[in-house]
């Protein structure tokens, strides 16, 4: 049996192969907003499936393919669609496309996802800059013997979002008039929704926003050196004594509807890479 790490080494050799550029910028595009990327120049496109070893979603609102291409002036490789954990992936499964993103090289990821607002002065449609988070699935890609050459057994996590980052896509947000929030995502395994009791713990340990995503990736990122930039669209707001059930429908099309503020937004932050 080969080991994660030469599995790693194929997809991203098979990946390389079929690629015109060489991507700086990973880009991750969540739930509903899988779709920002249409305008990108001599896109290549690789269906997940095509990949050695590259797991493939099962969630119906996910697309499931790398597109590579020019956009916003620089090379950058989006996973449309994400696999998640409450799909009965293990956390390491999850890493992996990251892994291939890494030993492609790119030094930044960008990463967005769907997220249950928790702070009341939240609104469906609004953006929120992800400052840092709390990790509540109880599971951890790094688990299992470390690959040294990826990174540390320990790896820091005083500053998972880099600073610089989160400065430029907040300076960005003043200038393009996008109403951006900043604060702390609450990544939980699902795929249920939180119950009411379990919203106003959320509140009450510090997060601002509770989703079923980002947090193994992040791990995974900030253990290969990667800087990350994380930015959820709230496409629901949990308030535990005026609690509303959210369908799946909703939180699309409210995601759709946020990423119309999110895609010049990225766009002009990576402009400024
Ligand atoms: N909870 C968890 N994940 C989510 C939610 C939510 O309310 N909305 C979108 N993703």
């Amino acid at each position: 049996m080969e080991s994660f790490k030469q599995q790693v080494e194929e997809a991203a050799a098979f990946v390389r192969a079929r690629l015109s550029i060489k991507p700086l910028i990973g880009l991750i595009l969540g739930t509903g907003l899988g779709d920002l990327v249409t305008d990108m120049e001599n896109a290549r496109q690789l269906p997940y499936s095509a990949i050695p070893h590259y797991p493939t979603s099962t969630v119906q609102s996910h697309a499931g393919r790398l597109a590579c291409g020019i956009w916003a002036g620089k090379p950058v490789i989006a996973m449309q669609g994400r696999i998640h954990l409450y799909e009965g992936y293990t956390a390491q499964q999850v890493s992996f496309p990251i892994r291939v993103l890494a030993a492609l090289g790119i030094p930044t990821l960008i990463i967005s996802n769907a997220a249950g607002g928790l702070n009341p002065h939240y609104s469906p449609g609004d953006l929120m800059l992800i400052a840092d988070h709390i990790n509540l699935t109880g599971q951890n890609p790094l688990i299992g013997p470390n690959v040294d050459q990826w990174g540390l057994r320990f790896p820091d996590m005083t500053q998972p979002y880099s600073r610089q980052l989160q400065a430029l896509a907040l300076e960005t947000a003043v200038n393009e008039r996008i109403k951006l929030h900043r604060g702390v995502y609450a990544g939980v395994l699902g795929p249920s929704l939180e119950t009411a009791a379990e919203t106003r713990f959320l509140r009450t340990i510090g997060a601002d926003a509770v989703g079923m995503s980002t947090i193994m990736e992040v791990i995974t990122a900030v253990h290969a050196g990667l800087d990350v930039l994380g930015i959820s669209a709230i496409t629901n707001v949990n308030l535990p004594d005026a609690y509303q059930p959210a369908t799946i429908e909703q939180v699309i099309a409210t995601a759709q509807q946020a990423g119309r503020d999110l895609m010049p937004l990225l766009e002009r932050t990576i402009e400024q890479l």
